[in-house]
C-alpha cells in the first residue's frame, strides 16, 4: 500500500524579493560598491592571487537551502570582488584586455533589468543592435546592405567569418552534405591570431590548411609569397577559398597591407575577411586609420568593443559587407520559429538566422551607451592615447641600456626585455610573474624570434603617461631584486 501524499499548498515559485524596499536598498549598496571599485581602481593591487582557503569555499555543495541575497552578496565582496582579473586597472598592460567603462557598466544593469532575448521577434533591443551594427559597419566603411551580428567575442566573429566563405565557396551544398571532397585552403600571416586555425578546425577543414605566409621586416603578410601560395595549391588541385588578413597582430600589434589583400582576393574571387579585433578602431582616429585603409573592402571583419572600445565583456561584433551572405550561412526554417509580418513574431530577419546562436543577450546596448555617452570621436583619441602610451614605453626603453625592444612597436604593443647574458629568458619570465604577483603592474608574456619577450599592449583608457614610468622603474627594481638574489 501506498503512503497517502501529504497535503500541500499551491506550489510557490516566486523568485522576486517578499520586501522591495529591503532588495532596493541593499541594490543600491551594490551599485555603489561597484561605483567605487571602479573609482578607486588605482588604490588596489592591479591582481592578487585568491587564497587557497578562499577558493574552496566556492566549492560548496549545491546548497537547497536559501542564503538570501545578502549572504549571497557578502561573498561576492569577500570571494570574488577582490580577486577579479584586474584590467581595469591602467596598469593592466597583459594580453589585450579592455578596460571597460561606467556608462557600459550601467548600460549591463539596464539590459539585465529588461532581460530581452535578441535572438528574434519584434522589440526595440533588436532595433538597437542593428543601429549598433550599422555604426560598426560606418566605421569601417562597408557599403549599404552590410550586416552583422554582436556576438562573444573575436574568436566566434572569425569562426563565423570562416563559415560565410566556406558556404560562399562551396554553395548551399555544404550545409547539407558537409565539405564532401572539396579541398579548401586559406591564408593568412604567420602571427595569426590561433583563433583562426581553430575556426578551421571546427568549420570541418582542418586547421593544417590555413596556410602561414611569411612576413616582411614589418611583420606584414608578403603579398608576393602569398600569390605564389595559391598559384601552387590551385596547381596541385586545391580550392583556395578565403584570405584572412590581421589588423593588429596579437604579438606586436602589426597591420597588414589590406588594400593589397583586397585586390589579390578580388582578382581570385576570393573570400576576405579581416581580424580587427583591435585594430578596427584605429578607424576611428584621423591620425592612424591609414592602418585599416582596405578595410572597406573586406567580405567580413571581425573586432571587439570590449577591447579598444572600452565595453564590459562581453562584446564581439561580426560585420559582413552583404548581410545576404549571413542569411545564406545561417538562416534555418523551424515550424516554432515561423516569422510573422505582424505581432511579435514580426521584424525579419531575426539576429538568430545572422549566426549560431537562438538566445542571444542585449550585448549592444552596452555598447550605444557607450557610444551615446562619449561619441566615436572619443574611442579614437583612446587609441591615439594607448599608441602615445607605448611610444612613451619605446622611449623609456632606448634611454634604458639594461632594457633592449625585441620587436618594432608601431601601434601599441611592445615587446621587450631586459638584458641578461645568463638567462634573459630565465630572468624576464621571473619579472613579469614578480610583477603581476606583486600588485604592481600586469604585463604578459609572448616570444620574439624564439627569445622570451615581456608584452605589454595598451588598451586602457585609463593608462598615463606617469603610469609608464611607474612601471619601468617597478620593472628594473624588481630585475635588482631577482639578480641580487640569483647570485647570492
Ligand atoms: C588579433 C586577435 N584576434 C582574435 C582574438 C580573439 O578575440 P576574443 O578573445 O575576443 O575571442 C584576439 C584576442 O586577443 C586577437 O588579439
Amino acid at each position: 500500500m501506498t503512503e497517502p501524499e501529504t497535503p500541500r499548498g499551491p506550489v510557490q515559485a516566486d523568485l522576486d524579493p517578499r520586501d522591495w524596499p529591503a532588495f532596493r536598498s541593499l541594490a543600491h549598496r551594490m551599485l555603489d560598491d561597484m561605483i567605487d571599485h571602479v573609482a578607486h581602481v588605482r588604490d588596489r593591487p592591479v591582481w592578487q592571487p585568491m587564497p587557497a582557503a578562499l577558493r574552496a569555499e566556492l566549492h560548496a555543495p549545491l546548497d537547497d537551502e536559501a542564503a538570501g541575497l545578502e549572504a549571497a552578496y557578502e561573498d561576492f565582496s569577500r570571494l570574488i570582488a577582490p580577486y577579479s582579473t584586474g584590467n581595469l586597472h591602467p596598469l593592466f598592460m597583459g594580453w589585450v584586455h579592455g578596460g571597460g567603462n561606467p556608462a557600459a557598466m550601467m548600460g549591463e544593469l539596464l539590459a539585465a533589468g529588461l532581460n530581452a532575448n535578441l535572438g528574434g521577434r519584434d522589440h526595440a533591443p533588436i532595433e538597437l543592435e542593428r543601429q549598433v551594427i550599422r555604426w560598426a559597419a560606418r566605421m569601417l566603411g562597408f557599403p549599404d546592405g552590410a550586416g552583422g551580428l554582436m556576438v562573444t567575442g573575436s574568436s566566434m566573429a572569425n569562426f563565423m567569418a570562416v563559415l560565410a566563405a566556406r558556404r560562399h565557396m562551396l554553395g548551399p551544398a555544404v550545409r547539407r552534405r558537409g565539405l564532401g571532397e572539396a579541398r579548401l585552403v586559406a591564408y593568412a600571416q604567420t602571427g595569426v591570431h590561433a583563433c583562426l586555425p581553430r575556426a578551421m578546425d571546427m568549420a570541418g577543414i582542418g586547421a593544417d590548411c590555413l596556410r602561414r605566409i611569411p612576413a616582411d621586416a614589418d611583420r606584414r603578410m608578403n603579398l608576393g609569397a602569398l600569390e605564389s601560395q595559391i598559384a601552387a595549391d590551385l596547381d596541385a588541385g586545391l580550392t583556395p577559398f578565403l584570405i584572412a588578413g590581421t589588423a593588429g597582430t596579437v604579438d606586436s600589434g602589426a597591420f597588414d597591407d589590406l588594400a593589397g589583400l583586397a585586390r589579390i582576393a578580388r582578382a581570385r574571387g576570393l573570400w576576405f575577411h579581416v581580424d580587427a579585433a583591435f585594430g578596427a578602431f584605429a578607424a576611428l582616429s584621423p591620425k592612424l586609420k591609414g592602418l585599416v585603409e582596405g578595410i572597406a573592402n573586406a567580405d567580413s571583419a571581425a573586432f571587439d568593443f570590449h577591447k579598444w572600445g572600452q565595453v564590459q565583456y562581453d562584446a564581439g561584433c561580426l560585420v559582413v559587407r552583404d548581410q545576404q551572405t549571413l542569411l545564406d550561412t545561417f538562416a534555418q526554417n523551424a515550424d516554432y520559429l515561423s516569422q510573422e509580418t505582424r505581432g511579435l513574431a514580426a521584424g525579419a530577419p531575426w539576429p538568430c538566422d545572422l549566426g549560431p546562436d537562438l538566445s542571444r543577450s542585449f550585448r549592444a546596448l552596452k555598447v550605444w551607451m557607450t557610444i551615446r555617452t562619449h561619441g566615436a570621436e572619443a574611442l579614437g583619441r583612446v587609441v591615439e592615447a594607448c599608441c602615445e602610451r607605448a611610444a612613451e614605453l619605446v622611449a623609456r626603453i632606448a634611454d634604458e641600456p639594461r632594457l633592449e625592444l625585441l620587436a618594432p612597436a608601431p601601434l601599441n604593443v611592445v615587446c621587450f626585455r631586459v638584458r641578461d647574458d645568463r638567462d634573459a629568458d630565465g630572468l624576464n619570465h621571473a619579472v613579469v610573474i614578480a610583477l603581476q604577483e606583486s600588485g604592481l603592474a600586469a604585463p604578459s608574456t609572448t616570444r620574439i624570434g624564439g627569445a622570451l619577450a615581456i608584452r605589454c599592449a595598451f588598451v586602457n583608457h585609463r593608462t598615463v603617461a606617469a603610469d609608464i614610468h611607474r612601471f619601468v622603474d617597478a620593472l628594473l627594481a624588481t630585475a635588482d631584486r631577482l639578480l641580487a638574489a640569483r647570485d647570492a
